[in-house]
C-alpha cells in the first residue's frame, strides 16, 4: 500500500513537473481509486513500443484502469488543466507506426495485465454480459477478442465478424474496421456493434448507438481513437459453428483467381448452404511462403508439389475458403463444399482440405505467433502495407506489384480478398475506396538481419514507398487500411470527402485534441505543453 501510494505521488510529480498542471494534486489522486497510475520503467517501456518496432514514444505516466471511471477521470483531468496532457489509449500494442503512443502524456493500458488486471477481470468476467435472448456481449474496451469468444462460446453464441488473429482489442480492432475472410458476408466488425460505451476527449462518459448520441457512435467506429476511448462494445452474435472445413486450391491465372472470388463474394445473399463463410486469399511468389508464418497447413503430411503446378515458376495465387458446420449436419457439408468448388476454376491437382475445431480455425495465427516467438522471429520491425484496392485496378496492381515490385522475395505473406462495400456503413469514419468491391491487401513482412539485403527494413520500407508511387502513378485510387501519415495535408488526402465531417467530430468530441496524437492527424491545441525538457533532471533529483 505505502509503495502504491508513493509510485501514485511520484507519478503525480511527473505529471505536474513536466506539463506544468495547474490542477490540485488531489483531484489527481482520486483518479486512480481503482487502479494504478504507474511510472514504473517496465510499464511505461511496454507503452513506448508496439507491434511495428519501428517508432517509440515515452509516456509520463501509464494508468491501469480499474473502470470506465477511471478513463473518464483521466481524461477529464487533461481536458481541464490549464496546460493540458494528451491520453491515448493502448489496447494491445499491436499498431505498427505508433498509433498508441505518446509522448509527454499518459498512456491508458486497456488490456490490462499489470496491477489492475484483476480488477478488470472482475469487470470483464461480470454476470449478464452475454446476453441470449439478446445475442450480444457486453465487451471490456481493451478485451482482447480472444476473451470475447471464450465467453460466448460458453453459450454457444460466437460474434460473427472478426480478424486473422484474435490477440487484439476489442477497442483497437474497432478503431480501425476489423476485418478478415468473414467481411463480404457480415461486414467488418464494427458493422456489428449494437452500442458503445465512450469516453469523449472532454472526459465524459456517453452510451451511444443508432438511436442515442447516433454521431458519436458513427464517429468512433474506425475513427481511429480520435473521438473517445471505447470503455464498453456491445457486440451481436450468433450461433457458434463447431467445425469448420477448411480449403485451400491453387491458380497461376490471377484473372481466373479473382474472378472466382468476386464469385464467392456474390453470394452473401444466399442462404447459408450455398456459400461459404469465408473467403480470402493470398499470393505466393516466392515459394519458401507456401509454408508461410500464418499457418502451417501445408504440413508435411500435406506437402505441395508446387513445381508440379508452378513449371514455369511464376507468381501463383491461393484461394482460401472455409464452411462452417455442426457435427449434426455433417453429412451434408461434402455435397455442399462439392457443389460449389465445381463452380471455381483452380488448378484442378489443387485442392488442399483440412477440418478442425471452430476456435482452432479462429485462433490459427496464434499458433504461429507461438512458433515465430520460439525462433526470435515475432519480436522484430513489421514495415507492414495494408491497402484497400478498387476492383477496377486489381489486375493492373497484379502486374505492377506482385509480378514486378515485389521480386521474387517478399519477407512475409501477401493476402488478397475482396469485399462487398454495401457491408460497409458509409456514416462511419472509416475510409475505403468508391467502387462496389474493393480488395484488401496486406503485406505483412517482417525486417530481419540475415545478411540477405532484400530481408532488411530498408528495402522492405522503400519497396512500400514504391508501391504507393506506382499506384499513385498508375492513378489507382487506393486507400489505406490502418493508415499511417505524417502530415495534415495526406490525412485530408486519405479522408477526401470525408474531411470536413472527421473534422467537425473532432472539433465536438475532442476539442482539445488530446486524444490518440499517435495518429498524427491533429496536434493538439497550443495549450497543450509538449516539452519534457527539465523533467528527467528534475526527476533524478527526486
Ligand atoms: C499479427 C497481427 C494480425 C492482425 N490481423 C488483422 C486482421 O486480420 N484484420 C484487421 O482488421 N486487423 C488486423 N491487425 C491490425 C489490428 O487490427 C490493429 O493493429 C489494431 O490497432 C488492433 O490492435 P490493438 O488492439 O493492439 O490496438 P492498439 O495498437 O493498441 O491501438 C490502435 C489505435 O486504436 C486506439 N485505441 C486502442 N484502444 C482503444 C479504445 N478502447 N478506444 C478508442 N481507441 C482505442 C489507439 O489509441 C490507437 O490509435 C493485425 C495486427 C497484428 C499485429
Ligand atoms: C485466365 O482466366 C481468364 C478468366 O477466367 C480467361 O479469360 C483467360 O483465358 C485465362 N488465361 C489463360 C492464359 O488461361
Ligand atoms: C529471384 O530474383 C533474382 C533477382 O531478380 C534472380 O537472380 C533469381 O534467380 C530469382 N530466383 C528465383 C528462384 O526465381
Amino acid at each position: 500500500m505505502a509503495t502504491k501510494l508513493l509510485l501514485i505521488t511520484f507519478a503525480i510529480c511527473r505529471l505536474i513537473v513536466t506539463v506544468g498542471l495547474t490542477v490540485d494534486p488531489t483531484e489527481l489522486l482520486r483518479l486512480v481509486v481503482d487502479g494504478q497510475l504507474s511510472v514504473d520503467p517496465s510499464d511505461v517501456d511496454t507503452a513506448s513500443k508496439d507491434f511495428g518496432l519501428m517508432s517509440r514514444a515515452e509516456p509520463l505516466a501509464v494508468l491501469h484502469p480499474g473502470s470506465a471511471q477511471d478513463v473518464a477521470r483521466l481524461v477529464r483531468a487533461a481536458y481541464s488543466s490549464a496546460h493540458g496532457f494528451t491520453v491515448s489509449a493502448r489496447g494491445h500494442g499491436h499498431s505498427i507506426n505508433g498509433q498508441a503512443q505518446t509522448n509527454n502524456g499518459v498512456v491508458i493500458e486497456m488490456s490490462g495485465g499489470g496491477p489492475s488486471g484483476r480488477v478488470m477481470s472482475r469487470v470483464r468476467s461480470g454476470s449478464g454480459r452475454v446476453s441470449e435472448k439478446g445475442m450480444y456481449v457486453d465487451a471490456w474496451g481493451g478485451e482482447l477478442w480472444i476473451d470475447v469468444l471464450r465467453s460466448t462460446l460458453e453459450y454457444g453464441l460466437a460474434p460473427k465478424s472478426w480478424t486473422d488473429y484474435l490477440y487484439l482489442s476489442v477497442g483497437g480492432t474497432l478503431s480501425n474496421a476489423g476485418i478478415s475472410g468473414q467481411a463480404f458476408n457480415h461486414g467488418p466488425q464494427i458493422s456489428s456493434v449494437d452500442e458503445l460505451d465512450v469516453v469523449t476527449g472532454r472526459g465524459e462518459l456517453l452510451t451511444c448507438s443508432e438511436e442515442k448520441n447516433s454521431e458519436l457512435f458513427h464517429a468512433v467506429l474506425g475513427g481511429l481513437g480520435q473521438f473517445g476511448i471505447i470503455t464498453r462494445a456491445r457486440i451481436a452474435l450468433e450461433p457458434a459453428p463447431q467445425r469448420v472445413r477448411w480449403i485451400r486450391v491453387l491458380y497461376s491465372n490471377f484473372s481466373a483467381f479473382t474472378k472466382d472470388q468476386e464469385f464467392l463474394i456474390s453470394l452473401h445473399g444466399q442462404p447459408s448452404t450455398h456459400k461459404f463463410d469465408y473467403v480470402e486469399g493470398f499470393v505466393i511468389v516466392d515459394e519458401g511462403l507456401i509454408n508461410n508464418w500464418r499457418s502451417s497447413f501445408f504440413s508435411p503430411s500435406n506437402p505441395v508439389k508446387i513445381t508440379s503446378i508452378n513449371s514455369q515458376g511464376g507468381v501463383l495465387y491461393c484461394l482460401e475458403i472455409t464452411k462452417n458446420y455442426h457435427e449434426s449436419t455433417a453429412d451434408t457439408i461434402d455435397q455442399e463444399i462439392e457443389g460449389l468448388l465445381t463452380k471455381l476454376d483452380f488448378v484442378p491437382t489443387s485442392v488442399f482440405t483440412t477440418d478442425l475445431p471452430y476456435v482452432d480455425f479462429l485462433d490459427r495465427v496464434h499458433k504461429a505467433e507461438l512458433k515465430l516467438r520460439s525462433k526470435g522471429l515475432w519480436d522484430v520491425p513489421h514495415p507492414w502495407l495494408n491497402l484497400f484496392v478498387p476492383k477496377s485496378r486489381i489486375s493492373d496492381f497484379d502486374k505492377g506489384v506482385f509480378k514486378s515490385i515485389l521480386g521474387n522475395k517478399t519477407s512475409g505473406p501477401i493476402l488478397i480478398y475482396p469485399m462487398n462495400k454495401d457491408k460497409w456503413d458509409q456514416r462511419s469514419s472509416v475510409v475505403t475506396p468508391d467502387e462496389d468491391i474493393f480488395y484488401l491487401v496486406a503485406l505483412l513482412r517482417s525486417a530481419l538481419d540475415t545478411g540477405d539485403e532484400t530481408h532488411t527494413l530498408e528495402h522492405l520500407t522503400n519497396q512500400n514507398r514504391q508501391i504507393l508511387k506506382f499506384c499513385d502513378d498508375a492513378g489507382i485510387k487506393v486507400k489505406q487500411y490502418l493508415p499511417h501519415y505524417t502530415t495534415q495535408e495526406e490525412w485530408m488526402d486519405h479522408f477526401g470527402d470525408k474531411w470536413g465531417q472527421f473534422y467537425q467530430r473532432k472539433m465536438d468530441f475532442d476539442p482539445r485534441r488530446i486524444l490518440a496524437t499517435g495518429q498524427r492527424i491533429f496536434s493538439p491545441s497550443s495549450s497543450v505543453s509538449f516539452s519534457n525538457h527539465g523533467a528527467d533532471k528534475l526527476l533524478s533529483i527526486s
